[in-house]
């Protein structure tokens, strides 16, 4: 039972009339690199958000580590990392303050949390600049910032939201090369990403989600095999995510209506 790391039952949230997370169901098994897929708007800040103690459900659980969330909001988050869609940090403190402040937030001790910070800041390379607020760091900067205050208390479950948006090619590749070594360790990582490339690159298991509702659930292989269709027919992962996004042609948007900019 506690093999799997996140189960929703019937997730949902609304705002107002609009159904943003529509009863989902989703299972990430203990250790596993998933990704969570789908267009602009589809409802994956918010399910991260759920997930993660930031909203809470309209109706339906979620259950992390074998712990029901609503019941026990702060022994989860003690467990679990997340870099939410506004990263959500203290921008008038330099790097070194702000991962000092978030460490001890967390119960580690001055010493650990200090040693911490130093390996965390020299991996993500913002040793160099000790004095800079984060309010002057770069977008890509403040993101690795995030990214390293959501590990340093050595979280069992990191959260993503969009982790590689507006990050440089080399700081993108140390961050995976950090992601694959937490997953080795045994860390669940739930990403969420409307870029398709990415999640296919790093990720064992994938959802897709659209219009606030799951539309595909499973391994990259059992995706990219294809699901079979109602009619035998198999459908593969980048079909199914061409055909929400609406590349396939038929939800093409009308140039002729912007003539009057080209
Ligand atoms: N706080 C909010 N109030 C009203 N509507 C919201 C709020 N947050 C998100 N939404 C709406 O919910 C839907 C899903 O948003 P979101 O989860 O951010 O999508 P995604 O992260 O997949 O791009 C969108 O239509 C968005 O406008
Ligand atoms: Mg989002």
């Amino acid at each position: 039972m506690t093999d799997s790391a996140i189960v929703t039952e019937k997730l949902t949230r609304r705002f107002g009339n609009l159904i943003a997370v529509d009863g989902v169901d989703l299972t990430v098994a203990a250790g596993q690199f998933f990704g969570f897929l789908g267009p602009n708007g589809a409802g994956k800040s918010t399910t991260i958000k759920m997930l993660t103690g930031l909203l809470a459900p309209t109706s339906g659980r979620a259950t992390l580590l074998g712990l029901d969330f609503a019941s026990n909001p702060i022994e989860v988050k003690r467990q679990i990392g997340v870099v939410p869609e506004g990263m959500g940090l203290f921008e008038r403190l330099t790097g070194a303050e702000y991962l000092e402040f978030v460490g001890r937030m967390y119960g580690l001790d001055r010493p650990t949390t200090q040693r911490r910070s130093e390996e965390l800041l020299d991996f993500m390379q913002l040793a160099d600049r000790p004095k800079t607020l984060i309010a002057d760091y770069s977008h890509g900067m403040q993101k690795k910032i995030a990214l390293a205050a959501a590990v340093i208390h050595g979280p069992r479950i990191l959260f993503l939201d969009e982790p590689f948006e507006g990050v440089d090619a080399l700081a993108a590749g140390a961050l995976k090369a950090l992601l694959g070594r937490m997953t080795e360790r045994g860390v669940t990582i739930f990403l969420t990403s409307h870029v398709l490339e990415i999640v296919e690159r790093l990720c064992s298991h994938v959802a897709i989600i659209a219009k606030g509702r799951l539309v595909a659930q499973g391994s990259l292989e059992e995706l990219r095999a294809g699901i079979a269709g109602e009619e035998g027919s198999k459908t593969t992962l980048e079909q199914i995510f061409l055909s929400i996004v609406g590349q396939d042609g038929s939800q093409r948007p009308n140039l002729e209506e912007l003539s009057w900019l080209m």
